[in-house]
Order: structure tokens, then sequence, then C-alpha cells
């Protein structure tokens, strides 16, 4: 008797452990990726979607919305730059190369007001320039070692005690195997950016950043449907684009949004909702991002929540192990841009983002730039590492782990030239 109960035992303990995996845990063997089903990108309310103009008129729309109100969070109003402050200019940065200019972009709504920094250089040259812009994770200072980048907009010296609790004086330089400046100027690009910190703190309290200048009244946070910080991370690169619209330097029509991680996910956000942007570049932005919701592979959606429960709006919480639910999943994100070039990065070691996953958005996003003319794109079969696809939509494997590396912003800088020259 107790020779038969042992094995019986042992056999509920492997599958309700299997269970445990699937429901809980980390999913990291395809083999354990759930069946699933996408929801339509060309099904509406009022039938397939067959042509571009039904696209644009029904059904983006709609995604569009389901994106906000379900995930990201709206926007609850407008509100245009109120004051542009020249911090510093230097016509000789990178040893007469380029112009190095500082602005602090400041907003105000009745008694509040807040402002953040933007750094950029400028290549020198007779007519304006293409412009890559995208946020750091480290202070503006961290992306070089130039001494005269300010941190949060101040000199290391004016600095208070208390600016330091954001910033570190001690970063600069930091993250220049991320920032490959030079290379980037060289190419005839100017190269713009902005700490996300600075526009909204990456920590789960409403009370500062953005937000607040948009609150009714005795409003604390955003409400269910209301934005969380990807959206606002997101909203504020719409208001350096329309200060760049103004910039004699850059060709503000030819602005390439990128974003590494978290960032990579408000860069998506950013390219959905402002048609402005020319090329959009996601780089390992994983769930939330370009990765496929429902494959459940890496980060989750219950995992993302939980951890940043102020990245998206409250309303997708409702989707914690509840994926199926949802109106919309990533491919239609990535949609969200055609037929703007758009390019979806991945690194073959960052199981968390699920490189599969955001090569499938890539691949599923295809339908609808094919209603635009673009029918090319060699999407058949999940690539090999370190070879890229550079179509309307691209799409690299690179080898390695999470990060942006040389590799990856020589692609980049590829299909801006493939695009925009
Ligand atoms: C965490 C998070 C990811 C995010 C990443 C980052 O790993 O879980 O969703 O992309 O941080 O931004 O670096």
């Amino acid at each position: 008797m107790k020779i038969k109960i042992i094995p019986l035992l042992v056999l509920l303990i492997l599958f309700s452990w299997t269970n445990a995996q699937k429901n809980g845990k980390q999913i990291n063997s395809e083999s354990d990726v759930p069946s699933y089903q996408l929801p339509k990108l060309l099904e509406s309310d009022r039938g397939s979607i067959k042509n571009k103009a039904q696209w644009e008129k029904y059904r983006r729309p709609q995604i569009l919305e389901q994106f906000a109100s379900q995930v990201y969070g709206k926007v609850p109003g407008q509100l245009p730059i109120d004051r542009i402050e020249v911090l510093e200019m230097e016509t000789e940065a990178l040893g007469g190369k380029a112009i190095r200019k500082q602005l602090m972009l400041h907003f105000k709504k009745g008694d509040r007001s807040m402002g953040f920094p933007v750094l950029h250089y400028i290549p020198k040259r007779k007519q304006k320039v293409p412009v890559f812009m995208g946020y750091n994770f480290l202070g503006n200072h961290s992306i070089a070692e130039d001494p005269f980048i300010l941190i949060d907009g101040k000199k290391e010296d004016e600095m208070e005690k208390e600016d330091l609790s954001n910033f570190k004086p001690e970063s600069r330089g930091s993250r220049v195997s991320r920032w490959p400046v030079e290379e980037i100027i060289n190419a005839g690009y100017a190269l713009l950016t902005v700490n996300y910190n600075t526009v909204d703190p990456d920590i789960d309290d409403f009370s500062n950043g953005i937000h607040p200048l948009f609150y009714q009244e005795n409003q604390t946070a955003p409400e269910p449907d209301q934005w969380g910080a990807l959206a606002a991370w997101a909203w504020a690169m719409s208001r350096v684009l329309d200060y760049l619209e103004a910039e004699p330097l850059i060709s503000a029509d030819k602005a390439i949004l990128f974003g590494h991680s978290r960032l990579g996910k408000a860069a998506l956000w950013a390219g959905a909702n402002d048609p402005r942007f020319s090329i959009v570049i996601s780089n390992n932005s994983g769930c939330g991002g370009a990765a496929i919701s429902r494959r459940r592979f890496g980060e989750k959606v219950v995992d993302i929540n939980t951890k940043f429960p102020h990245w998206f709006a409250k309303n997708f919480h409702q989707y914690n192990d509840n994926e199926s639910e949802l109106p919309v999943d990533q491919h239609m994100l990535v949609a969200l841009m055609a037929p703007r070039p758009v390019y979806i990065a991945s690194a073959s070691k960052d199981d968390w983002a699920d490189p599969k996953g955001e090569f499938l958005s890539a691949k599923y996003a295809t339908s609808v730039y094919q209603l635009y003319g673009f029918k090319e794109f060699n999407f058949d079969r999940f690539p090999k590492v370190n070879s890229p696809i550079h179509k309307r939509i691209g799409y690299h494997l690179r080898e390695g782990k999470h990060n942006i590396t040389h590799y990856d912003w020589d692609q980049f800088i590829k299909f801006a030239n493939q695009h925009l020259k």
C-alpha cells in the first residue's frame, strides 16, 4: 500500500510544481508558453479593415483609445511649454565638432510649476540636421565625460545637499558606453537627452513631477484610466518636440525617438500618440513595451504591476494574471507607428524582456504596414543573433545581455540613414 502512495504523491507534487511555474513563476522555456489568441489587428466592430483609410478612420483610433484607457493611462488635458530658459551654450564642443546646448523647459499651471533640463549636441552643418532623442537613466551628465554638462540643470559647485539625492556627481561619464556621442555626431545627427526622473521621478509617488500640474482641486493621484509614469515620460518627449519645431539647427520633422528598457516602453507609447516622431526605436523594451503580454514569458503583467505600480494606469492592474482579457496586445502598439519606420531591438540573453515576444510583435504589426504598400519583411523566422532585418520595420537580436551597445547604435544609425537620408 505504502509503496503505491509514494509514487502517486511524487506525481502530485510534480504536477502542482509545474502548474505553479506556469501560473506564478517566470516562464523561460518556449514549451511553457501558454496557448493564446491575440486580438485581431484588422477586425473592427464595422467588420474587416481592408485599406489604410479604414485603418486610420476606425481601427487605429479604437486601439489607441484602448491602450490609453486600459494600459498606459490618458493625459488629462493639455499643457504647453510656459518658458524656455537657455542654461548654457558652447559652439566649440567635442573638439569644435558640435554645438552643446542646455535648456530648461518650464511648465506652469495655476500656482504649480516644474521644469526639466534638456541637453543636446548638434553637429556643425550648413543645413538643419536630424536628431536622435531619448531619455537617460542616471542624469544628463552620465552620457559623456564632458565636465560642462550640468547636473539636473545646475553646476556642480552650486548644487545644494538635497539636489544630490537624485543625481550623483560621480555618475559623470558613467554611461558613455551606452551613448556613442561622437559616432552619432560624425554620422550627421544631433543627439538630445533628458533625464526621465526630472520629468516624473521613478517612484510610486504621484505628488511630484508633472502629474500634479494636471490635478483638479483636491486630487492627489491620477484616476484609474489616467496616466502613470510611462505616459508622463512619453508626454514630455512630445513637449520636447514642440520646442524642437522652433529650433533653427534641427529638423524636427526628422526626429528619431529611442529608448532602452522602461524608456523603450515610453518611446513606443510616445510614438503611438504623436505622429510627428518620424522613427521610433525600442531597445529591449520587454513587458509593456514590444513583447507580447499573452506569452507570459519572462516578465509578466503581474510582475511589472507589482514591482512598478506607478508605471501604468491603475486599470492595467485588472490584467494581472488575466492577460487574455486585455483588449489589446503589444503587436498593436507597434502597428500604431505605421506607416513610419519602427525598430525593435532585442538581446539574446535578455529572457526577462522576451526577445521572441518582441520579434513577434514586429512580425504581426506587418499586416498594418502592408495596407500602406510595404510588403517585404523577411519576418517568417525568428532571426539568428546579429542578423539584423532592416525593412520598414527593423528588428535585430543582438548577442548578449540587457543593455545598449555600439552594435545596437550601429544598427539604429544605419536604419535612420536608410529612411531619412
Ligand atoms: C526592470 C523591469 C523591466 C524594465 C527594466 C528597465 O527589469 O522589470 O520592465 O524594462 O527594469 O527599465 O531597466
